[in-house]
């Protein structure tokens, strides 16, 4: 039903940019305009606009997304209104995709902040019929969501696990080895997926006394971290290691699964703190590959991040985009997996890669992702 609601509005939205092309300056009907449409400014020229919502700036892979997504949108012949919301402040989200519907924006890419807060800009975006596409977070309970675009989330987390088990060598050691939990924003919806996927792995070994996690803080709602904020996840580490009394020469720490690398970032700050240096560092875990996080690999300050390429998210909703304004079926490899609530959200899954200190000159450095800055480290492309 949803999908053949989209083809409609797409039909709509490409009528619409015939008449821009043919009527002489007249103004066309906003995609799927619904008559009333009263919020919906019409587009005045003959190119889509495209709003392009992101959730922060203080985060490296936002600022990538955001360009990335501008670039290939703009090189693709649309307008885009590109807006990050201050640094996760969920009601300038809100604001901003409400401007950039009065705005004229004809398809919105949304990257949440928190994917259950959006409620009143989405609900005028269908009233619209303006496509939403969810970028990266799934946005959740409103079915004025078309697509989703995002990585396998699943995966990223079961990579994270596993590269733990596989390190400690968990099937061959009867341990005990220590191990904390970090994951992160609890409005974020792929929390559920990192966390579950890392959990899937490892539980057994927990289970079977071969993993401990010392603090007992075993469930997604005590390892999360607000805003994935580095300072949040390295004050939490702080006060394990002042309760557990982790140290170098204390009790053991043999690894920390982070979802991410801002939450690596603080739980790596606070072990330096403590005295833990590259000789004795506990297995991090981490994703993106942050240039910091990239250069911590490097330094034997992180064990290993995930690498989701932005520009191939970024190129894939473009496609999106294109197909959507052509009213065509955008590609789609996922149907099952991401229920929003209001059912499954026609999904296109990019693939997740292990990135560590052995790999990365190939996924990162031949990719062109970052350049080598020439004194042992990585930086970021000019
Ligand atoms: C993204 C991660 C990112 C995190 C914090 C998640 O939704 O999938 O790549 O590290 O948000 O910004």
């Amino acid at each position: 039903m949803k999908r053949i609601l989209i083809i409609a509005l797409a039909a709509c939205l490409v009528f619409a940019m015939a008449a821009c092309n043919t009527g002489g300056g007249s103004t066309a009907e906003p995609a799927g305009g619904s008559g009333g449409g009263s919020a919906v400014a019409e587009p005045t020229g003959d190119t889509i606009k495209v709003g392009v919502s992101m959730p922060t700036k203080s985060l490296q892979r936002w600022n990538q997304d955001g360009d990335n997504m501008k670039k290939e949108l703009e090189a693709a012949g649309y307008e885009v209104d590109l807006q990050y919301a201050g640094d996760n402040e969920i009601p300038l989200q809100v604001t901003q995709l409400e401007d950039m519907i009065s705005g004229g924006c004809q398809v919105l890419v949304i990257a949440a902040i928190d994917g259950s807060s959006l409620g009143s800009p989405l609900e005028q975006a269908k009233e619209a019929g303006i496509p939403v596409i969810a970028y990266d977070r799934l946005i959740m309970n409103s079915d004025a969501v078309s697509y989703y675009a995002t990585f396998d989330n699943w995966m990223v987390g079961t990579y994270q696990g596993q590269y733990i088990v596989d390190t400690l060598d968990l099937d061959n050691q009867e341990g005990p080895f220590n191990i904390e939990l970090f994951t992160g924003d609890p409005g974020d919806n792929n929390i559920n997926f990192f966390f579950g996927g890392a959990m899937e792995v490892l539980q057994p070994y927990i289970d079977e006394g071969v993993l401990v996690v010392p603090s007992g803080q075993t469930e997604k709602a005590q390892a999360a971290t607000e805003s994935w904020s580095s300072e949040k996840s390295q004050a939490r580490m702080e006060t394990l290691i002042s309760s557990q009394g982790y140290s170098p020469t204390g009790t053991k720490l043999d690894a920390v699964m982070c979802s991410n690398d801002s939450t690596a970032l603080g739980v790596t700050n606070a072990l330096v703190g403590a005295g833990y240096t590259e000789a004795d560092f506990p297995i991090i875990t981490g994703q993106d590959c942050d240039v910091t996080n990239t250069n911590n690999m490097l330094k034997g300050l992180q064990s290993m991040s995930v690498f989701k390429d932005t520009r191939t998210l970024a190129a894939q909703v473009v496609k999106m985009v294109d197909a959507i304004a052509k009213g065509s079926e955008p590609e789609i490899n996922n149907t099952s997996d991401y229920d929003n609530g209001t059912g499954a959200i026609p999904t296109y899954l990019c693939e997740p890669v292990v990135c560590t200190a052995d790999n990365y000159v190939e996924l990162l450095i031949d990719s062109g992702y970052y350049v080598d800055a020439g004194n042992g480290e990585v930086k970021a492309a000019e």
